[in-house]
């Protein structure tokens, strides 16, 4: 493994910490790294492994598909495309879908979309409102978005208009408001800036005022939609509907995809606004129907969100053995446990336990497990984290 960390440092670009180990193999929600050692995965690729490894649905799915064609252009028409957006739009409030390959780029064309209803529908308006301790993506738009000065001050400045309002708080929203502001973006649970679920009153008062000003609803569900809340849509968790949603991470169950969906009346994009080479090609595409077949029909929806109160609820027993943990917060599978101090002592000890986890922030360890997991498997990781915690 040092050989590999002496190639790493040559020809890599220094974008990543990277763990001096890497992984070979994997099943349900293990993991194996290349000297053989087994762990128990609740990172599962930053929340992105909604059906853990080598399910076998899905890999027959990709094994078909790669048989019979893994691309060809958005010129053409695409079945497995056609058939994943009927499967995103069926079970849901929106009427039409965009694919692209990552979240960040979800973002940006969600981005470009707010903007070009701004300019079409709302005398040129420009101006978008994201949150404080949101996270977006790294391509400039949606950097520009991510209201974190960590990841923004090498790169400013960024693209203009873009006003910061605080999470939750309505009051300070509505002040940044004007008719300028094209688009309102929400994560309805912030996921990097340590798991922060929104208030539901709030959200529904900024459905309203979004409504009223005729401003574009952007709900970024990269992180919190398909399925990880025990919803398909975190939003459907809320009650509470926006014009535009971002999604990927979960979507591909590890194959790159991104996606937008919106309804009809925001569905403003005529040919030549956007397009994305790669976007929701056959294989990604095979692979996504994949996973939405399994939330749909073979409910792994409904096990997601037993899942979910079964983890809550023994986190909440171990907060009450623990006087470090200060809080316990999120919905389903996306949960956060909130340290007194730094927690990457506890990470890599867990890591030496046979258990992987990953942070938010300085403080928060997150949970976000493959949408497969287990009561038994869910107790593991608890016992092992116990054990760790002093
Ligand atoms: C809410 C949210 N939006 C966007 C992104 C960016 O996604 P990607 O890394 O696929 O570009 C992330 C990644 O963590 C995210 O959590």
């Amino acid at each position: 493994m040092e050989n590999l960390q002496k190639k790493a440092n040559n020809v890599l670009m220094h974008t990543y910490n990277s763990l001096p180990f890497s992984l070979v193999s994997g099943k349900g929600c293990y993991v194996k790294d290349s000297n053989g050692k087994e762990y128990l995965d609740f990172i599962a690729g930053i929340a992105v492994n909604a059906l853990g490894y080598n399910h076998p649905e899905f890999n027959k799915a990709i094994k078909k598909q790669l048989e019979n064609i893994i691309h060809y252009s958005n010129l053409f028409l695409n079945k497995e495309q056609i058939e994943l957006a009927e499967k995103l739009t069926l079970n849901s409030h929106f009427d039409k879908a965009f694919f692209c390959n990552s979240g960040t780029e979800s973002v940006e064309a969600a981005l470009k979309l707010a903007k070009k209803i701004g300019k079409t529908k709302k005398n040129g308006a420009w101006k978008i409102v994201a949150m404080h301790q949101s996270f977006h993506g790294r391509t400039t738009g949606a950097l520009s978005l991510t209201g974190q000065k960590k990841y923004q001050s090498p790169f400013v400045p960024l693209i203009p208009g873009v006003f910061f309002a605080e999470f939750n708080n309505f009051d300070d929203l509505k002040q940044k408001i004007d008719s300028d502001v094209c688009a309102v973006i929400i994560e309805p649970i912030q996921g990097e800036g340590g798991i922060h679920p929104a208030d539901k009153e709030y959200l529904k008062k900024v459905r309203s005022l979004c409504t009223k000003e005729n401003i574009v609803l952007i709900f970024d569900e990269v992180q919190s939609g398909i399925g990880r809340t025990g919803y398909l849509f975190a939003h459907e968790y809320f009650d509470v509907y926006p014009d535009v949603i971002c999604l990927a991470k979960g979507l591909g169950g590890g194959l790159p995809i991104g996606a937008i969906l919106s309804t009809d009346k925001f569905s403003q994009f005529e040919p030549g606004d956007h397009a994305a080479t790669f976007g929701g090609n056959p294989l990604v595409c095979s692979g996504a129907n994949a996973v939405m077949t399994e939330l749909l029909d073979n409910n792994l929806i409904e096990h997601a969100k037993e899942a979910g109160v079964y983890l809550k609820q023994k986190l909440i027993e171990l907060q009450g053995k623990k006087s470090s943990i200060i809080n316990i917060r999120g919905i389903g599978l996306m949960m956060g446990i909130e340290f007194s101090s730094g927690i990457s002592g506890i990470i890599s000890a867990c890591r030496e336990k046979g258990l992987l986890l990953v942070g938010a922030g300085e403080k928060v360890i997150r949970f976000v497990p493959p949408l497969i997991v287990t009561k038994k498997e869910i107790d593991k990781a608890l016992d092992i984290l116990e054990n760790v915690i002093k």
